[in-house]
């Protein structure tokens, strides 16, 4: 709690008054919604007191705030996952620092591989639920009872109001949003054939390495979350191919300007 009321106090006075209602947290390859942002300020993950360094290349690790629609938000350019050697603790607290900021909701958005087969890459799927395959979670340890609860119920983690929305918003501007579960690995390997079998069994529509951390953290704070996955590679028996980072940047950025467009209407309507 200490920590993160010492990175907030640093972050508050260099942003002098600018209030972020809203968090926005963005994938690999999916950073460009900070272009449509009118920046008030932006401050590198290193130069904020107990925050943690990004180390993935293609994360830039910034806290950039501004004007999004109009409305105040604050966007982590750039996240850290657990594969990258963060505790879970160290991967959520941007969050809690948000929380501590003002922030009232919370958006994220990802890089995920696509297991159900109505899927095509460059894809969107909102996220309704999750699986937790990470071999931890943010909450484990003594409770932080100014945040929240011990043990926070995760019947409806991902708010059916944005969700609904967000349906409007992508049938509005004509392009087709899947929705669907999603699972969170720890990675950092791609998945084998018989381990995207079993996650497709399970019932996850998409992979991932990121996300669920950061939600439980919002949930057990009580923040409305929306999420988004962005399909980047198709991971049924008869579409799996060799992944290689190059090609999920690229099919991230064939769907990257949908994505920006349906968090920035969600902002303008949350
Ligand atoms: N598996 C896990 N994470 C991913 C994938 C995948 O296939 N694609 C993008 N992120």
């Amino acid at each position: 709690m200490q920590q993160i009321q010492e990175s907030t106090e640093h972050i508050k006075k260099i942003i002098d008054g600018f209030e972020p209602e809203f968090g926005i947290i963005l994938g690999t390859g999916l950073g460009a919604l900070v272009n449509e942002l009118e920046v008030v300020q932006s401050i590198s993950y290193a130069d904020i007191p107990n925050f943690p360094v990004s180390t993935v290349e293609s994360h830039s690790g910034k806290l950039i705030f501004g004007h999004l629609a109009e409305r105040r938000v604050v966007v982590m350019q750039g996240r850290f996952h657990f594969y990258e050697g963060y505790s879970m603790d160290q991967v959520v607290f941007p969050v809690r620092v948000m929380k501590q900021l003002g922030v009232k909701k919370l958006f994220v958005s990802n890089a995920a591989g696509g297991l159900n087969p109505s899927f095509n890459t460059s894809d969107l799927m909102v996220i309704t639920d999750h699986i937790n395959l990470q071999p931890s979670n943010p909450l484990i340890g003594k409770n932080l009872d100014e945040l929240g609860p011990r043990f926070p119920d995760m019947s409806d983690v991902y708010d059916e109001h944005m969700v609904r929305e967000a349906m409007v918003i992508a049938e509005d501007a004509d392009f087709t949003v899947r929705e669907g579960v999603y699972v969170s690995v720890p990675g950092p390997m791609l998945e084998t054939p018989a381990e995207y079998k079993y996650l497709s069994i399970i019932g996850a529509d998409a992979v991932g390495m990121s996300t669920v951390p950061e939600v439980i953290a919002a949930r057990h704070m009580g923040m409305p979350v929306f999420a988004v996955s962005v399909i980047t590679d198709m991971c049924t028996p008869d579409r799996i191919k060799k992944v290689v980072l190059s090609d999920i940047l690229e099919a991230a950025a064939i769907a990257e300007p949908r994505m920006t467009l349906l968090i920035r209407e969600l902002v303008r309507r949350a």
